[in-house]
């Protein structure tokens, strides 16, 4: 069966959407995702949005982001993001994100290597908050179709120039043809034993390009968050406690109550420290406190963290949190440039599966979701200022012949092998090799 749309997007979180939302209202636009529509790690994120505040803090906010990275950055993205940054706070605002506020002003707040308070957020669950605006605002058009459970299998292509996708839906081979398709498929978590992400996110973008020869960056700057939830019963995906704790006061401890590293320097800094700390003590965890804060305090920050606590067990306002280092995020994935295009015609890329090179080796906290805003917007504005002059091309496509479920298997396999032939940091154990 053969399917026409003007732009295809694949993937459902904050950057498919907002893309959609950004795009022209006269294009006719088909949204994929392929689990639940919620199922994304946007739906997940606690801390909240970075920005520039204001003029004054353009360079300050740029160095940050350079110093976490390592100075592996792209600068000239990282200015884009910089300087772009409020103006996208300010139309979330508009679209109905209700950031929190103090005396009716935005309230910011810090993570790790900021050398301010400028991230917004909603209490400790921005990205529920922000993707639930979004759908809500992605449904009421009339030009957007979203199916969810349906899987991208394959572009459809010709001389590096994209003509659409084959999806399956309901079991079923669509090629569906378009002028634009836009991947936002997501991170690599799911290809982790060990990972905060949801389990269905494997790289679904980077294996696409490396099965077609569309350029693909940085792809062994893998980040480690240094507060996953220790859980002896883990399985699954870890639950994150966010850097907005460390943020907010709170100090890690080792198994002798003493503090070793300072909680405010760049993640892959702190992750090495606590890795460090359980090699030498043998215990598997260590300690996070927030309990010396009010009660009053936790309670309205930070109230989801709080009660997932209690269910293992800790009252967080009384005693410390059981942290261990967890898979994040993917820094590296299929190149693009400013407007979020890939080195494949008609193909662009967005969110977490892009690697605009902002992140460069360690990416700074709370700068996932901005550039996920700042250029999944431009990525629209580049459409929409494109369309007119393309037309749709049926070229022939592929009979598929494996099921998703084969496919997704054979994919995580090859993302794994191309991950360690980058990096021999990363051993068997750290995958899920089922
Ligand atoms: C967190 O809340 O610690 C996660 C935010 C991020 O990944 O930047």
């Amino acid at each position: 069966m053969n399917q026409v749309y003007d732009v295809v997007i694949v993937g459902s979180g904050l950057s498919g959407l907002y893309c959609a939302l950004n795009l022209d209202s006269n294009l006719n636009i088909l949204i994929v995702s392929k689990g639940q529509l919620d199922e994304n790690n946007t739906y997940l994120a606690q801390g909240g949005i970075s920005t520039a505040k204001n003029d004054e803090d353009l360079d300050s906010y740029i160095q940050d982001t350079l110093n976490a990275g390592q100075h592996k950055n792209d600068i000239s993205a990282v200015t884009t993001l910089a300087k772009e940054s409020m103006e996208n706070i300010t139309l979330l605002e508009k679209l109905g994100v209700p950031f929190d506020r103090i005396d009716g002003n935005l309230s910011f707040t810090k993570e790790g290597a900021h050398s301010i308070n400028r991230i917004v957020h909603v209490k400790d669950e921005t990205g529920k908050y922000l993707w639930k605006t979004l759908i809500d605002c992605t449904k009421e058009k009339s030009n957007i179709t979203i199916m969810d459970n349906t899987y991208l299998a394959d572009i459809i292509y010709r001389d590096n120039t994209c003509y659409g996708g084959i999806i399956f839906n309901k079991g079923k081979q669509v090629n569906v043809y378009s002028k634009f398709i836009v991947l936002a498929t997501g991170g690599i978590g799911g290809i982790f034993n060990d990972s905060t992400s949801q389990r269905i996110l494997i790289g679904d973008a980077i294996t696409l390009a490396l099965k077609h020869n569309i350029k693909v960056k940085d792809l062994e700057y893998i980040q480690f968050h240094p507060t996953g939830l220790y859980d002896n019963d883990y399985y699954g995906r870890r639950f994150l406690i966010s850097e907005a704790v460390r943020g907010e006061g709170g100090i890690l401890l080792n198994e002798h109550g003493k503090r070793f590293v300072n909680e405010l320097l760049p993640r892959d800094i702190v992750t090495n420290a606590i890795r460090e700390e359980i090699r030498k003590s043998k215990v598997p965890y260590v300690f996070l406190d927030i309990s010396f804060l009010p009660k009053y305090f936790i309670l309205k920050r930070f109230p989801m963290i709080y009660e997932k606590c209690l269910q293992v067990g800790i009252d967080i306002s009384k005693d410390p949190m059981l942290v261990i280092p967890s898979q994040h995020y993917h820094m590296g994935g299929v190149m693009v440039d400013l407007d979020s295009k890939s080195s494949m015609h008609r193909l662009y890329v967005i969110g977490e599966a892009a690697c605009t090179g902002i992140h460069g080796k360690n990416r700074l906290a709370s700068n996932s979701l901005l550039e996920g805003l700042v250029f999944s917007k431009r990525g629209a504005d580049s459409i929409n200022s494109s369309f007119q002059s393309i037309t749709i091309k049926k070229v022939p496509a592929a009979q598929i012949n494996q099921t998703p479920n084969e496919l997704s298997k054979y994919n995580k396999q090859l993302l794994k092998k191309e991950l360690q032939r980058r990096s021999s940091d990363l051993y068997d154990e750290l995958f899920d090799n089922r």
